[in-house]
């Protein structure tokens, strides 16, 4: 039986990780996967997490199962943290899920089960599970122009013109903030047409918020994805905990379903709960357990903020340093863009072959399509990274 199964193709960014691994030099920079690392290459424990666990050790009584759909107390920190204040609770059903990824599954398995034959739109580019996971679910999926490689900022234009061709019922993916790969981000009068279009298309938007305080802040990043469930009358969520609480082998992360009423919102959760029962029973809890502790406990959230807070400013510092050595050494302002981006990625636009010089003559290692990880860099690399894609390009050009 199992020879029968086919060869599965590799994860383009964890390959690079295994070649970066294989490479003997000690200069190597590794700005492929997306992980956070501080400036010595190191993803820490944050000390509210940890803090936080050690509680947990010491205090929690049982191990006993949770509820389907989660700890009703994780739900409602999260549905404050991601939709704010003025969150519409009697509209919203949500399920504790393994990590972003699963709520991503989770949400696109609801998303099939109520209107089977809906399209799913995803940005092109896109983190590349998005894909991956519709095919393996059998949902037909298609792009929508995002991305203008010349400016290295969102294409506005062919986003609401691919946009405007959405049937009624369709899904449509939108990353609510740092976007992956590119860094480029809607501006908020973008965000006002994207809600429009959708709303007039009749159209369900699914936004992926793994970078939640990644970008501008906690609440900055938050603001399209609540802008989205003020103005639309369904939208799906799939947010992640693995990157603003660094808890990525943990697999923290919940979906949202904001419905139009409460009867919608009561279906949408039951729902949720047999899905996560066929699926996995029951979510992990500890990671879950540990982001509840940190939101509502004063002190533990004032210290996962202000480390928060250091990771995005140190992300927003080499933005700068770059954006600066890249102007520099190749005496151009073609890569600007690098510092108006958010989030722990942009692209730096090269040619795949440029990538594979960069990896074989330099040592640094990016993702084929030349998008890299911010983290990756420290105070020691922008300049290296910099007169390395200078050299690269000054090649190009006399060949
Ligand atoms: C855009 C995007 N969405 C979702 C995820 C899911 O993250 P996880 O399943 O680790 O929580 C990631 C992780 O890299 C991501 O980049």
């Amino acid at each position: 039986m199992l020879s029968n199964l086919k060869p599965q193709p590799a994860d383009k960014i964890l390959h690079i990780t295994q070649l970066f691994r294989a490479d003997p030099r000690a200069e190597k920079v590794d700005l492929g996967v997306g992980v956070y690392k501080d400036a010595t290459g190191h993803t820490p424990v944050m000390r509210a997490v940890r803090a936080a666990e050690k509680r947990l050790a010491e205090t929690q009584p049982t191990k006993a199962y949770t509820a389907l759909a989660g700890d009703p107390a994780y739900l409602l920190a999260m549905a404050k943290l991601v939709l704010g204040r003025d969150r519409p609770l009697d509209r919203i059903a949500a399920a504790a899920t393994p990590g972003g990824t699963g709520a991503l599954h989770q949400a696109l398995e609801l998303a099939r089960a109520a209107t089977p034959g809906a399209t799913l739109w995803i940005p092109e580019p896109t983190w590349p599970n998005h894909p991956s996971i519709a095919r393996h679910l059998g949902i037909a999926h298609r792009g929508y122009r995002y991305f203008d490689t010349e400016t290295g900022e969102v294409d506005e234009a062919g986003l609401l013109a691919d946009l405007a061709g959405v049937a009624e019922g369709d899904i449509v993916l939108l990353h609510g903030c740092c976007h992956n790969p590119t860094g480029a981000n809607p501006t908020a009068a973008l965000w006002d047409r994207i809600a429009d279009l959708l709303l007039e298309r009749k159209a369900v938007a699914l936004v992926d918020i793994a970078y939640q305080g990644f970008g501008d802040g906690i609440e900055e990043d938050a603001a399209a994805t609540r802008l989205l469930v003020s103005r639309l009358p369904e939208v799906l969520i799939a947010a992640s905990c693995s990157k603003n609480f660094g808890l990525y082998r943990d697999r923290a992360g919940i979906v949202f379903a904001v419905a139009a009423d409460s009867a919608a919102r009561d279906l949408a959760q039951d729902n949720l709960a047999a899905l996560n029962r066929v699926n996995y029973s029951f979510a992990p809890d500890h990671g879950a357990r540990i982001v509840t502790m940190i939101l509502e406990d004063k002190d533990l959230r004032a210290d996962w903020e202000a480390e928060l807070r250091d990771v995005r400013d140190g992300m927003l510092a080499l933005r700068e340093q770059l954006a600066a050595a890249l102007r520099t050494a190749t005496n151009s302002d073609r890569f600007d863009f690098v510092a108006r981006h958010r989030g722990m990625f942009s692209r730096l636009g090269l040619t795949q072959a440029e990538v594979l010089r960069l990896r074989a003559e330099f040592a640094i290692y990016m993702v084929d399509d030349s998008r890299f990880n911010v983290a990756g860099l420290n105070a020691e690399s922008v300049p290296r990274l910099a007169s390395a894609v200078a050299e690269v390009l000054r090649e190009a050009t006399v060949a």
